[in-house]
């Protein structure tokens, strides 16, 4: 058998097919199921869009409704998984909510009920997506606040998802811009495609594995830096040019600064957090969306933001003419999410409630496929040695 060698890091080869979304690098362009995601994001509910990834149609009202009452009592945790969540998030040690998610949802299986994909019907296999998506941002808060001493919150029936996490989050019932604003985020990150944390979903689930296996896989997967993981980096990037620019920096000097920084750091053979992106050859029409949302929301840190996004992909592109990286999804993220009362270390956790109802609905997807994916690698070690 002749094997077929895929570039590095399986980049530009299609392994699938699927009717989730789409993600057009060379155009900047992205959509759900045939829904161009930013407009839904600018006109669209966050559970009218989870419908879509659900049942991939949009909603009647009365379906809306009923759905969005489902989400809100299947976000109540029961008690013994809240309280392995709170004995988590209180352990000593390095605290990552990420991390403590993935540790309590591993419980969920046994907790819940949640049997292996390959012996559950659709019907079962959705419902432990829906519960699992509508739990996550309530066991997040719990870990996070346990790490600080702190009880729960108790869900509040009134807010949609958007309020409910920045709830469960923070303590505080957020204002309307700021629900907004983090509702917004929250439809425009739901997928994107065949990326790292996707693809191990899909791989778990091509095994017939449960439901939870998949999303920790994925969670695993999304946590790292170059993935899921830098939102606060990027955020820490915008700090130290501010420290570097002074106090008295305005948002004007903020560029020349910024360009500064970005030599400095290419030079040093450091990633800047926040640019560049595995599919995107042009702008990425999520950070035009959030930079919408950080200008609309305001304040100083959102005008450096912008004239920092400006130097440091002519920075970029200076350094790489052929291919010019720009602003990510990361780099507007963390702006609004700090403006919207999020702590830094909530900044990644806030992706994966979004990002959950895309990672369920690949592995709904790839359950109804059963053939397990299995690649093969070419092996360039010692030839072989027959006198061991
Ligand atoms: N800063 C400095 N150099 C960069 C950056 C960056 N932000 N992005 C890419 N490069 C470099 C690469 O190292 C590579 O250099 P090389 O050819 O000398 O090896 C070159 O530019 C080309 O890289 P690409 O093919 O454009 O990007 P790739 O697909 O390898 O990586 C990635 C994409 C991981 C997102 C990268 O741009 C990066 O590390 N960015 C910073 C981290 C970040 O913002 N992550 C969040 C991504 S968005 C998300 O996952 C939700």
């Amino acid at each position: 058998m002749t094997l077929i060698d895929a570039a590095p890091g399986l980049a530009d080869v299609s392994v699938a097919e699927t009717t989730i979304g789409d993600v057009r690098g060379d155009e900047g362009f992205y959509h759900y199921n045939r829904y161009p995601a930013p407009d839904l994001a600018r006109s669209s509910t966050f559970e009218r869009v989870w419908f879509l990834f659900v049942h991939g149609r949009l909603p009647e009202p009365a379906e809306l409704d009923a759905f969005t009452a489902r989400v809100r009592a299947e976000r109540v945790v029961p008690q013994d998984l809240l309280a392995l969540a709170r004995t988590i998030g209180s352990t000593p040690g390095a605290h990552r909510p990420l991390v403590d998610l993935r540790t309590v949802l591993s419980a969920t299986a046994q907790y819940l009920g949640m049997r292996p994909l390959w012996d559950c019907d659709e019907d079962t296999r959705r419902d432990d997506g829906i519960r699992l998506c509508a739990m996550v941002p309530t066991l997040l808060g719990a870990v996070h606040r346990a790490a600080h001493g702190l009880d729960p919150i108790s869900p509040r029936d009134e807010l949609d998802t958007a309020g409910h996490w920045l709830y469960a989050a923070t303590g505080e019932v957020a204002g309307p811009d700021e629900t907004r604003a983090i509702e917004q985020y929250l439809i425009a990150t739901v997928e994107h495609g065949f990326n790292a944390s996707t693809f191990t979903a899909r791989v778990i689930a091509s095994t017939g594995a449960d439901m939870p296996s998949a999303i920790c896989g994925a969670i695993g997967a999304f946590s790292g830096p170059l993935h899921g993981g830098a939102p606060d980096r990027a955020l820490d990037a915008l700090d130290a040019i501010v420290a570097r620019g002074g106090q008295a920096m305005t948002a004007a000097d903020a560029g020349d600064v910024a360009r500064a920084w970005a030599r400095d750091e290419l030079s040093a053979g450091r990633r800047l957090m926040g640019f560049g992106h595995a599919v995107y050859r042009t702008r990425d029409p999520r950070s035009e969306l959030l930079r919408e949302v950080a200008t609309r929301l305001g304040g100083r840190t959102a005008d450096v933001a912008v004239e920092v996004e400006r130097a440091v992909v002519d920075v970029l592109s200076a350094a790489r003419p052929d291919r010019p990286r720009y602003a990510n999804v990361e780099f507007y993220a963390g702006v609004v999410m700090d403006r919207c009362g999020l702590p830094r270390e909530m900044f990644t956790p806030t992706f994966a409630v979004s990002r959950v109802v895309g990672w369920t609905a690949n592995v709904l997807e790839q359950a109804r496929d059963r053939h397990i994916i299995r690649p093969r690698a070419t092996y360039v070690g010692p030839p072989v040695e027959t006198s061991a």
